[in-house]
Order: C-alpha cells, then structure tokens, then sequence
C-alpha cells in the first residue's frame, strides 16, 4: 500500500504514526462524532473537486457541540486542511473524505466531561468509486426501528448511532436485499442506513421532514434545488407511509456515499415498472455533471485540490 497520510490532532502525518488506545471512551462507548465528504476526479481536467466541504464541516461543528467535543478550527479551516490532505496524498481519483472527531481520554467513566483537553480531530482519505456496486437497488424495511431525536439523535452524526445504521444493512444484505430503509419509532419512512429517501408520485417529490429523525443531508438539500430549478418538480417535505413507497412512482436514495441512486424494488415489490425511473435517472446525470465540475451554474460547490 501506498504512504497514506493523515490529519491528526493539528498535524499531517504518515497514517501508521496515528493509534489510539483500547482504553479510548471513542473505543469503549462510541463517543465520536464524524462526517463523509467526497471530492470527485475530472479525467479531462485532471482536476480533483473538494464537494461541499464548508457545509459538511458545519455540520460537524454542530454534531461536535451537541457532545461537548472540542474541534478548535473553523469550518473553512477544516476545508482548507482537508484541501491540503488531498494534495499531500496526490489522489487522481474519487475519494471518500472521514473526518472524525472523539473523547480519547482513557477513564471507564461513560459521562462526557467538561474536560476538553483529550478531545480529539482526525481525518482520513479512502478513495471511492461506488460504495455500493449496483445500479439499482432492492431494498428491505428493517425490523430495526430507527433511532430518535431524544435517544441517540441522528442529526447529531455520532459514531454510537451507526450501530442502528449498520444493524438494518446487516439484517437486509444477509437476506438477500441491497440495503436497508428504517422507519422510525412512529412508523413512518425515515431513511436508509446512509442515506436519505425519496419518491416521486403524481409529479411531486416528496421526501421525510426532519422531524421525522433523519439526518438532514446536503445531497437531499441538492436534490431539493436540482428538482426545482433544474426539472421544475416541486419537492415537498412530509411524513411518509410503508405503503407509499410500494405505490410510488419511483423511489430512490441520495446521500454522500450512495450518491443519487434509484430504488427499483421495496420488500419484494417492484417500484413502478421496477426499472430505474426518469426522473432519478435526470437527477442523477445532473448531480454527476455538478459533482465533476461540468455545471458552471453550481461551480461554487465545488473546491479545486490542484
Ligand atoms: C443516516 C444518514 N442519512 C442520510 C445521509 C445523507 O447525508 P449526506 O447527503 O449529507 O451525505 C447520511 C450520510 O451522511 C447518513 O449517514
């Protein structure tokens, strides 16, 4: 494997310099929280695009605040670091940006201290091309329910709260199914493991509110613009039965990772004609165009690494 530097506590360093303790209150009871940020490789260019850096590293702030962990950089210094990860790496392909930032103190307590001094800032590179390798999804409601606002707040991006996420993929992946969709403690549709969910009917788009305890994703707000400006579909934000997924039109997924992917069947019943629909395949050209630097119109979400 090739040298793989690392940002870790205000330095970039060789990746195998970095370890933590087995003693870690990140290790013993997940008290981290982290990000996922892409920056997308233009071939003809030769240019690799930091995606919404500034917006990611916002909500990282927020997420830290809600834990009392102390990240001492601005979101635009985080962008900046992250810029200067990339090159340093010299990566001239899609990657998977992880910041993370956790307790590192080693006491079995579980309480979060006021003690800010072992809180710790990390991030790391993985390059990525699809994270699921499929071009359409078939997917399964979980038995796992999703987890609240007022128990493990999924807008607070806690590494603990993953363990609900990657629960649902495990039960759906070893039944045979792409990915997981959880509903949440009132029944209603809330998100996939990774990412937020979608569907289209008579015309609408229409998509969880945040009260309904999703993460509120920056791909679901691009999707939101993308829809209305781009398409001219009117994308409402409202709680979502089991049973409108099986009658939507079309279904699909967006989210850092998973990009804007189509959902095509929902606990073995086919969405529409069960074939990717028009208006997810239009998104999606849309957002690769936008994501690869090949939309000058949103050529402000994006950062250039070279
Ligand atoms: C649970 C969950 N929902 C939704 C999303 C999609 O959010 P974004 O589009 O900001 O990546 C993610 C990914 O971060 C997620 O982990």
């Amino acid at each position: 494997m090739e040298q793989s530097y690392v940002f870790f506590n205000g330095e970039i360093v060789e990746e195998e310099k970095v370890s933590i303790s087995i003693r870690s209150k990140v290790v013993n009871y997940g008290l981290g929280v982290f990000e996922g940020i892409r920056a997308y490789w233009n071939e003809e260019e030769g240019q690799l695009y930091g995606f919404k850096l500034v917006e990611h590293y916002k909500r990282f702030l927020q997420s830290a605040k809600v834990v009392n962990l102390k990240i001492p950089y601005t979101a635009e210094e985080l962008s900046d670091i992250t810029i200067e990860l990339l090159r340093k790496n010299g990566y001239k392909q899609t990657t998977y940006i992880r910041p993370l930032a956790f307790k590192n103190e080693k006491n079995v307590g579980v309480s979060i201290d006021d003690n800010n001094e072992h809180d710790a800032v990390a991030i790391y590179l993985q390059p990525m091309g699809k994270y699921i390798d499929k071009e359409a999804f078939r997917v399964k409601v979980s038995s796992w329910v999703r987890i609240a606002d007022n128990m493990l707040p999924p807008r607070t991006k806690a590494t603990a709260g993953y363990l609900n996420s990657a629960l649902a993929s495990y039960e759906a992946t070893r039944n045979g199914y792409d990915e997981a969709v959880l509903l949440n403690r009132n029944g209603f549709v809330c998100e996939g493991p990774g990412e937020n969910i979608f569907i289209y009917k008579k015309g609408k788009l229409m998509t969880p509110p945040a009260s309904d305890d999703i993460l509120e994703g920056i791909t679901r707000d691009l999707v939101f613009e993308i829809a209305k400006d781009e398409l001219g579909i009117e994308c409402i934000e409202k709680s979502l039965a089991r049973t409108e997924l099986y009658n939507a039109d079309e279904v699909f997924f967006s989210g850092t990772a998973m990009e804007v992917a189509p959902v095509v069947e929902v606990d073995d019943i086919k969405v529409g004609d069960g074939k990717p629909g028009e208006v997810c395949t239009r998104l999606k050209d849309i957002f690769y165009d936008i994501t690869h630097g090949k939309n000058e119109k949103y050529k402000d979400a994006l950062r250039p690494v070279y």
